[in-house]
């Protein structure tokens, strides 16, 4: 059965529209994005246009690519300091010249929209009451949504990123999940996956996860966005496992609605801490 990322980033965003009706200021989201990267571009274009449809302000920042550090750190304390601004977001990856760690680690935590921050992170780490990065937290928005069982599942994820993987491992942990975290060094790779009840795939190599690494009736999680030939492909031979899997997200339409869409939820939580209604 597909996991329809777009059908439920849709409900979960109209119930959050009716919400964000009710506030009495706009929740406003500041965007930073650096350079021309075409990717970047539409996906900023995604986050404006949900956002902007739920009621909430965006602007975007366009710097050129040549810009130097200290004009972004100076435009991030702006930021941090504006009382009309809830959250932050810096658009990676960012020029090579730019040091992204410390871009981050700038923002005021508590309008760090991307959950990327030291602070969240080790909240995360420490299960405590944070902003959650927005692929996780999407992804377990989509399983929630299907009422899939986590507790007591073996969830296997292929990439141990910062931004999906590591916090993914730890948010299934929570969830009295059994996690293995697996890489480019793992060795016998195929042997765990076979294992996993839940299998979720953050590579960025298309078509990587093939059917004889999924077990029969797992759940399949694509991160991948890969493009090939002006196609998003994912990181699973979709064609292939969608025939043995209970569950499968389809890319485009799967992670990457629910990603913006947990966006919007962080953006929401941020204004409901600084403006306290
Ligand atoms: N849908 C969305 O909203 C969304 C959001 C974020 C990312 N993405 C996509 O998700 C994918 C992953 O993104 P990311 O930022 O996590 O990527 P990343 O930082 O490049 O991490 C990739 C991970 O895959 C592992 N890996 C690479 N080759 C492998 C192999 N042969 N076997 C096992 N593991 C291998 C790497 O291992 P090492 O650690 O050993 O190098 C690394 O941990 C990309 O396609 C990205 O575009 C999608």
């Amino acid at each position: 059965m597909l996991l329809d990322g777009r059908k439920t980033a849709d409900t979960l965003n109209e119930a959050l529209k009716v919400k964000v009706e009710q506030l009495t200021k706009k929740p406003k989201l500041e965007i930073i994005l650096i350079g021309n990267d075409e990717a970047s571009k539409s996906y900023v274009k995604g986050k404006l246009n949900t956002a902007s449809n739920l009621g909430m302000e965006v602007h975007i920042n366009y710097l050129d690519e040549a810009i130097d550090q200290v004009s972004v750190e100076a435009l991030i304390q702006k930021l941090n300091t504006d009382k009309d601004v809830h959250g932050i977001l810096l658009q990676l990856p960012i020029p090579k010249h730019l040091d992204s760690d410390h871009l981050i680690s700038l923002i005021d935590y508590k309008k760090d929209v991307d959950g990327f921050h030291t602070m969240n992170q080790g909240l995360l780490f420490q299960k405590k009451d944070g902003i959650r990065p927005a692929t996780p937290l999407g992804i377990m928005m989509l399983l929630d949504f299907y009422n899939i069982p986590i507790e007591g599942k073996h969830v296997v994820i292929i990439g141990r990123s910062q931004i999906v993987g590591a916090p993914l491992s730890k948010m299934f942990l929570d969830r009295n999940a059994t996690v293995t975290i697996t890489h480019s060094k793992t060795k016998n790779l195929p042997s765990i996956t076979k294992q996993a009840d839940i299998l979720v795939a953050a590579i960025g190599k298309p078509k990587f996860v093939t059917k004889d690494m999924v077990k029969v009736g797992a759940v399949v999680i694509d991160v991948g966005i890969n493009r090939v030939d002006k196609k998003l492909v994912g990181d699973v031979d979709f064609e292939h496992v969608e025939p043995i899997a209970s569950y499968i997200t389809p890319v485009p339409k799967g992670v990457g609605p629910m990603t913006i869409c947990a966006l919007a939820h962080n953006l929401y939580a941020l204004y409901l801490k600084q403006e306290k209604e």
